[in-house]
């Protein structure tokens, strides 16, 4: 039994049909049931929450592997004793490719996760992906249909390899049904390399309208988060991977999606007309 966690996030949505055509019996974590009323009522589902460990014990009966998507380091820990307790046996976790140099704040959060779970005895496969391409939906749908402009304090030259959620899952998957993963740390980036800008270009070439790219200063994004009532030392995180991302810091592209699922990473640009939709 696998159980996956973050369900109903970008990733976790993904995995879910991925492991059910293969046939593997899956169990959900999910804090409110009324999100996953759409699913496939024969998956299991067990209400529960990282932050409550007596939450996670029942959630990991009879489960030998896990995914794992979790936000602090508490969280891990929880995960962990519990995991060691009901006996799970493999853990892929989602980290972040920032976590390979580990050099800003996001990357050392994660790092740090990694080697929890490399202590725990239990075996382990880490996926650091990039930047996904659901965050231009998450970041930018909305200025899209209201403004047709783009906020975003991403700079004229940083790039980034948007990957597809889906390569993301489909990774996952490999690494949860098949042998030869136990240890692995996959880099996960889509094929092509591009600015904000250019992401924007491709966005406003699908929907077939002009989009204005507003790089904003990153002091007024930083004010604009903080004024949300985000937490400061995440605020200050962001901050810094924006800087990296303004010094083309993340300019980086593997083949890693290709050579553990055998497929080509789909493109931004593809992605983008599969999802129309958000953006109108
Ligand atoms: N976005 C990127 O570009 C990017 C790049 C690299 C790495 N990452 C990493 O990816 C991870 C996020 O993955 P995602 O985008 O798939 O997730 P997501 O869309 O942000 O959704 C978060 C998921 O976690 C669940 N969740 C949140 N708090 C929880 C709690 N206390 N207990 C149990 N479940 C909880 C949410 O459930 P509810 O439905 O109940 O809210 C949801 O299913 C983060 O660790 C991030 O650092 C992101």
């Amino acid at each position: 039994m696998i159980l996956i966690t973050g369900a109903t996030g970008n990733i976790g949505r993904e995995l879910i049909p991925l492991l059910l055509k293969g046939g593997e019996s899956i169990r959900i974590l999910i804090r409110d049931e009324k999100k996953v009323a759409h699913l496939d009522p024969m998956i299991e589902r067990s209400v529960g929450d990282w932050n409550e460990p007596k939450t996670l014990l029942p959630a990991m009966r009879d489960v030998d592997r896990i995914f794992l998507v979790t936000y602090e380091t508490h969280q891990d820990i929880n995960v962990i004793e519990a995991a060691k307790r009901t006996g799970v046996r493999q853990i892929v976790k989602l980290s972040t490719l920032e976590a390979t140099a580990h050099k800003i704040q996001v990357g050392k959060w994660h790092y740090e996760r990694e080697e929890l779970i490399c202590a725990s005895g239990l075996d382990w496969t880490f996926l650091r992906p990039g930047m996904f391409m659901s965050n231009s939906i998450e970041w930018w749908a909305e200025s899209i249909k209201g403004q047709g402009s783009v906020f975003f304090p991403g700079g004229k030259k940083g790039r980034v390899a948007p990957v597809d959620p889906r390569d993301i899952a489909s990774v996952a998957a490999c690494a949860l049904t098949q042998p030869g993963h136990s240890g692995k740390t996959y880099e996960l980036t889509g094929p092509e390399l591009f600015t904000i800008g250019e992401m924007v270009h491709i966005i406003a070439k699908v929907l077939g309208k002009p989009i204005q790219y507003r790089d904003i200063p990153p002091i007024a994004a930083k004010l604009f988060m903080l004024r949300t009532g985000m937490d400061k030392p995440l605020v200050n995180a962001l901050m810094e991977m924006l800087g990296s991302l303004r010094r083309d810091e993340g300019a980086i592209v593997t083949d890693t999606v290709q050579q553990v699922t055998g497929r080509v990473p789909g493109t931004f640009e593809a992605w983008c007309r599969e999802h129309i939709d958000a953006f109108l």
